[in-house]
């Protein structure tokens, strides 16, 4: 394996989905890693035992706290946020202080020690309603959601800090992220995790409006990848994290019906206000800038996380201490 510990990198929010899968790869390519975490939403139980990770407690609105984990850090991935966008509209405020001011306090503390690459996580919420199918990192910004709007600030700050303090930073727009580790039971839960989770327990999955609308689904491993790559790449703004695929909702049913070996129908609730329609991106400035792909295929993501799905209900339902109520 190669040694590559003289770049040791941060990864805030590193205990949680998509944290924990890069985490995993960092590590297993050699790199020492640094986690950040208030565990809010993340879990110990996603980091490995590791000699070359060691885990902080703590949380990215502390200066304290980030300038503490910041030290001796050659390289840093933000993810660490308020991940709901329902959260966001009900207390922007709140979510502010963790979208804003914490993605603010990471990034001044990432010029002040100077390291060699920020690269943190902004989203396709930035884009609102699009104006134009695939999106490509030049289209419309206009985010529905304080979520939304934290994600597009936090690439301004970030574009500022480049020129103010010759920070390098890449900012990557990861669309629909799902596979292992997601928690299907938060409010703010991806609809695959939600659908699978439904479908195992023999319950019809609940699908907000007719079904129609699509998604660009992009497997939590290639997020990974990217989040690895754009580290140690020199390419620096914004790039798009998608598979320039979509999918509709109800087509996503029949997939999972397949793979689950279930026939259960949506069960249809009326359409949410603020749901966007159609949405997938453009992912060839990902392929320019990271020279990547993605390599894995909705049906093999979706096949590895119904298998991921089994296992963790095999291994909970033998587990001696569990305790039925
Ligand atoms: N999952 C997706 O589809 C998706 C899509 C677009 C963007 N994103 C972004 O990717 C990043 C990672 O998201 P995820 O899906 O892995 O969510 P997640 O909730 O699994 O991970 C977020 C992690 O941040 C930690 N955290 C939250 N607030 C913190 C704070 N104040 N201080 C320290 N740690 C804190 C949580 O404990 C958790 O471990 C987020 O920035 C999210 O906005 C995710």
């Amino acid at each position: 394996m190669l040694d590559h510990n003289d770049k040791r990198v941060l990864v805030t929010g590193g205990a949680g989905f998509i944290g924990s899968h890069t985490v995993d790869l960092l590590l297993a390519s050699g790199y020492s890693v640094r986690v950040l975490d208030n565990f809010s939403s993340g879990r110990q139980a996603n980091l490995p035992e590791h000699k070359h990770l060691d885990v902080m407690q703590g949380d990215i609105r502390s200066r304290e706290d980030v300038s503490a984990a910041m030290r001796g850090i050659t390289h840093c991935l933000h993810l660490a946020a308020q991940v709901s966008v329902s959260r966001s509209v009900e207390d922007p405020y709140d979510s502010a202080t963790h979208n804003i001011l914490g993605a603010l306090n990471v990034m001044q503390s990432a010029a002040q020690a100077k390291v060699t690459k920020l690269v943190y996580a902004s989203s396709a919420a930035v884009y609102g309603v699009p104006t134009q199918l695939p999106l490509t990192e030049e289209s419309c910004q206009q985010p529905l959601s304080p979520y939304g709007l934290e994600k597009w600030v936090d690439e301004r700050y970030a574009a500022l800090l480049a020129s103010l303090h010759n920070l390098p930073s890449l900012g990557l727009r990861y669309f629909n992220v799902y596979g292992p580790r997601q928690d299907p039971h938060s409010s703010y839960a991806g609809v695959v995790a939600r659908f699978i989770d439904r479908l195992l327990a023999h319950q019809a999955p609940i699908v907000y409006g007719d079904g129609h609308q699509s998604r660009d689904f992009i497997y939590v491993g290639d997020v990974a990848r990217a989040n690895l790559t754009a580290l140690f790449s020199e390419q620096c703004g914004i790039c798009n994290v998608a598979t320039g695929q979509r999918i509709n909702l109800l087509e996503l049913i029949d997939l999972l019906n397949h793979f689950t070996g279930c026939s259960l129908p949506a069960q249809h609730l009326p359409a949410k206000a603020e749901d966007i329609q159609h949405s997938y991106g453009d992912p060839q400035r990902l392929a320019e800038w990271l020279s990547l792909s993605p390599q894995w295929t909705l049906s093999e993501g979706l096949s590895e996380l119904i298998q991921d799905y089994r296992h963790t209900i095999a291994r909970e339902s033998a587990s001696p201490l569990k305790v039925s109520a």
